[in-house]
């Protein structure tokens, strides 16, 4: 455990952004957590970074950031039906969701390939094809960095919603989660109504549904529409989905009308409606476009890329441009789902 200066940060952070942070530093466990925070005591600001894929930096850093690398998968407690897991903090969330399929034990392989690591996953409740980790929750470990006490989370106190919780709300910025306890299936229940996955798993003639199955079709359909980091800086979605109301909706069918456009939409209920963000942004024309290194996608446009040199504000200023044409265009506002710095 080391306190390093000035770091560059291209290799922490999957947008592959070039800014530096002042101080920085690696955990494995609270202990080392706590002596670094003491070491730091008069350092203001503090972020704790994950795998860095859904970070923005968009300035240098000039605090300390905490890498958290706390190690560890356990199962806890099992009955007939169901095995509790917990994982540390630091543990990939792949490898973790890889761990739990071939183990049979069933629940996250909807989430199969989410880059990032275990102790995010509860920050804004990451979801995909139909599922979301608020399903399979059953608590978390978190540690306050001002009271200096570990508190649990049950699935309640995290105020779970789409890509929100606590942490992201009142608590932001106050607690280092540093693990978390999944409560998966061992009977488990397939989730295949979701896109392209009945689809995808027709082609890999699967007979005999399974969890290894449907985690490999996502796996296959996530490849075939989402940027590989490792080839073209990206950190997923960068906005989210816009959920509007009932006469909001309304308003918005009508002014497609009028330009002959059909948008796509998901009824969540009777007065809420999800509008896919990707299809307004390419509606407005930037599906493709490249400004420097900066682009949206030419696959996905609701995932702006880094081609190599882009800056942090090279990607934020492309994307306040395209939330102010779907604004002008649409009257709907988009909310940032990747976190600024
Ligand atoms: P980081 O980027 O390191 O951190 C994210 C935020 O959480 C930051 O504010 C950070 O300060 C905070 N944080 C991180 N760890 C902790 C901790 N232990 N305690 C307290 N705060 C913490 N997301 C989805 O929901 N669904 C998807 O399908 C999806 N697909 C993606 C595809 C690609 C190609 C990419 C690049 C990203 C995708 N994402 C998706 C976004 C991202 O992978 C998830 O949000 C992931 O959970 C972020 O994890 P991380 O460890 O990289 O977090
Ligand atoms: N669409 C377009 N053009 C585009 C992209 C999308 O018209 O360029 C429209 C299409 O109608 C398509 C619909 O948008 O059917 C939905 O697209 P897609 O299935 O690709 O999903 P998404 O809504 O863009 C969301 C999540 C993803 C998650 C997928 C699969 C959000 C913000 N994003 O994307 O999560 O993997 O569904 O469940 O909710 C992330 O959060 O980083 C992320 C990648």
């Amino acid at each position: 455990m080391h306190v390093h200066q000035n770091i560059f940060l291209k290799e922490y952070n999957t947008f592959r952004i070039g800014a530096y942070a002042k101080y920085f530093a690696q955990f494995r466990s609270v202990e080392e957590l706590k002596v670094l925070l003491e070491i730091q005591k008069n350092t203001p600001s503090k972020l704790i970074l994950g795998g860095g894929s859904n970070i923005l930096f968009t300035q240098n850093y000039e605090g300390i950031i905490l890498k958290n690398e706390i190690p560890g998968i356990d199962i806890i407690a099992e009955d007939e039906n169901f095995v509790y897991i917990k994982a540390g903090a630091g543990v990939n969330w792949h490898n973790f969701v890889q761990y739990c399929v071939n183990h049979n034990f069933g629940g996250l392989e909807n989430l199969s390939l989410i880059p990032g690591n275990v102790g995010a996953t509860p920050m804004q409740n990451i979801g995909a094809y139909g599922v979301e980790i608020k399903d399979v929750f059953y608590e978390l470990e978190a540690f306050h960095h001002e009271e200096k006490v570990i508190q649990k989370f049950t699935a309640n106190d995290c105020e779970f919603g789409y890509r929100e919780s606590i942490f992201k709300k009142n608590l932001k910025g106050q607690f280092v989660i540093l693990n978390v306890t999944f409560r998966l299936n061992k009977k488990p229940v397939f989730h295949i109504s979701y896109g392209a996955i009945e689809e995808e798993l027709e082609k890999m003639h699967i007979k005999d549904l399974n969890i290894k199955a449907i985690s490999n079709a996502v796996i296959h359909i996530r490849k075939s529409k989402l940027p590989d980091p490792e080839l073209i800086g990206n950190a997923g979605s960068f906005f989210k989905n816009p959920v509007i109301g009932k006469r909001h909706f309304q308003e918005t069918q009508q002014i497609c009308e009028l330009q002959k456009m059909d948008p796509p939409f998901f009824k969540i209920h009777e007065d809420l409606y999800k509008i896919p963000a990707g299809w307004l942004i390419e509606q407005c024309g930037w599906k493709g476009f490249r400004k420097k290194d900066a682009g949206c996608y030419e696959k996905q446009a609701l995932v702006l890329v880094n081609y190599g040199n882009a800056t942090g504000k090279d990607i934020f200023n492309l994307s306040e441009e395209i939330a102010i044409s779907v604004k002008e265009k649409f009257g709907i506002t988009l909310e940032r789902e990747v976190n600024i710095v």
